[in-house]
C-alpha cells in the first residue's frame, strides 16, 4: 500500500496555476503527489485551426496527371516496356513526353497543398499587418471560407466584430461549412468576436457604410463573369464606411478589381511584389496572376482611439434650406463620432 503524503502546495501546481488557470485547463487533480512521485498531467493541447485546402479538386487532378506521367516514365526506366507508342511512321516517345508535364503538375500540387496548410496563414499575417488597427473596427470577410482572414482580423480586435459571409462551396475549399469556421474561431480563442452568415458576395445583406475594414482572400475570382465580379466589388464599396479600408488578395483579375474600386470612389495601391507576380504568372502559364490590393474610400477619417473619430467632409449644397433665398453653398464640415 502506498503512503500518501498530506496534500500541500507543490511548485508544479504553482507552475500549472500560472500557465493554465484562465482556460480552466488545469485542476488540482492534474497534479498527483505521493512521497515518491511528482507527476504533472499536461492538459490536452487545443487543436490547431484548420483553414482547409483550397481548390481540392484541382490539386487532386494535378496529382493524377503527375502520377500518370511519372508512372509512364518510371515503368520505361525500369525496362518494363519501351515507352514508345504509334505506328512505324508516327512514333511518340510517350515516357519522355509525359515526364515534364507530370513533374510540373507534381510541383504545382505540392506547392498548392503547402500554401493551403502553411503559406496562406503566413501571408494573412503580413497582409493584415499592413493595416493600422484600433481594435474597435467592424470587419467583413467576403468569401470567408473556414475563416482564414476573418479570424486573423478578429485576433486584432478588442471591442470590434468580424463578420464573414460565404456560400460554402466545397469545390473551392475542403470541408467548407459555417460550423468549421466557428470551430476555428473557438480554437483561436476569438469566438466571441466572430459572426458568419450565408450570403452571396454579389448582394451583401448589410446597410450602406457599416464596415471599417473589408477583406477578401482567394474568393472573388470564383465569379466567372466580369459583370458579377464588378457587382461584388461595387457591393464592397457600398458597405464600406468612408475612410474605411479594403484588402483584396486574389489569384487573378487584380487590375479589374482596382479599376472597379476606383470607379466606386476608392484610392487603390498594389501591395504585391511585382517579381512574385511575374514569376507565378510565368510558372503557371498565366493561370495564376496573384495580386494584393489595398484600397481606402476617399473621405478620410481621423481615428483618435477606439471610441472617437472625426471625419472632415466637403459638400456642395444646392438650394440650402429649400427656400431659394440662400445661394448654393460650398460647405466644409466635420463629422464627429463618439461610441459609448
Ligand atoms: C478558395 S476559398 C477561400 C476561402 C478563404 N477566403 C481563405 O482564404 O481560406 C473561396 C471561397 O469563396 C466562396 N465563394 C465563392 N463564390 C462566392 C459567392 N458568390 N459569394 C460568397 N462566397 C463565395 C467559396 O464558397 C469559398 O469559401
Amino acid at each position: 500500500m502506498k503512503y500518501l503524503a498530506p496534500q500541500r502546495r507543490h511548485p508544479l501546481r504553482d507552475f500549472a496555476d500560472r500557465h493554465w488557470p484562465a482556460r480552466g485547463q488545469c485542476s488540482a487533480s492534474m497534479i498527483q503527489m505521493t512521497t515518491r512521485e511528482y507527476r504533472l498531467t499536461m492538459p490536452a493541447a487545443t487543436p490547431r485551426p484548420d483553414y482547409g485546402i483550397d481548390a481540392p479538386g484541382v490539386i487532386r487532378n494535378l496529382f493524377l496527371v503527375a502520377a500518370i506521367g511519372l508512372l509512364t516514365w518510371g515503368t520505361t526506366f525500369a525496362g518494363l516496356w519501351s515507352g514508345i507508342v504509334g505506328t512505324s511512321n508516327v512514333r511518340i516517345d510517350l515516357a519522355h513526353t509525359l515526364l515534364w508535364p507530370g513533374l510540373g503538375c507534381l510541383i504545382m500540387a505540392v506547392w498548392m497543398t503547402w500554401d493551403s496548410k502553411f503559406g496562406k496563414v503566413r501571408r494573412r499575417e503580413v497582409l493584415l499587418g499592413r493595416l493600422r488597427w484600433t481594435g474597435a473596427e467592424q470587419v467583413l470577410d467576403v468569401g470567408c471560407g473556414r475563416g482564414l482572414m476573418l479570424i486573423g482580423a478578429a485576433k486584432r480586435l478588442t471591442t470590434g466584430t468580424a463578420t464573414g459571409i460565404d456560400i460554402w462551396q466545397s469545390e473551392d475549399l475542403s470541408g467548407n461549412r459555417p460550423e468549421a469556421t466557428l470551430e476555428n474561431a473557438a480554437r483561436e480563442g476569438v469566438a466571441d468576436r466572430v459572426k458568419v452568415e450565408t450570403a452571396d458576395m454579389r448582394k451583401l445583406p448589410f446597410d450602406d457604410a457599416v464596415f471599417d475594414v473589408i477583406v477578401s482572400c482567394a474568393a472573388i475570382h470564383n465569379l466567372y463573369e466580369a459583370g458579377d465580379r464588378a457587382k461584388a466589388i461595387a457591393e464592397i464599396g457600398r458597405v464600406l464606411k468612408p475612410g474605411g479600408h479594403v484588402l483584396i488578395d486574389d489569384i487573378r483579375h487584380g487590375r479589374e478589381y482596382a479599376a472597379t474600386l476606383r470607379a466606386n470612389g476608392c484610392s487603390v495601391t498594389r501591395i504585391s511584389s511585382v517579381a512574385g507576380t511575374i514569376l507565378l504568372t510565368v510558372l503557371t502559364f498565366g493561370s495564376l496572376r496573384p495580386e494584393k490590393l489595398l484600397a481606402w474610400e476617399l473621405g478620410h477619417r481621423v481615428q483618435f482611439n477606439s471610441w472617437l473619430y472625426v471625419q472632415p467632409n466637403l459638400q456642395y449644397v444646392i438650394n440650402p434650406g429649400g427656400t431659394h433665398t440662400i445661394p448654393n453653398a460650398l460647405v466644409l464640415g466635420a463629422q464627429c463620432s463618439v461610441t459609448f
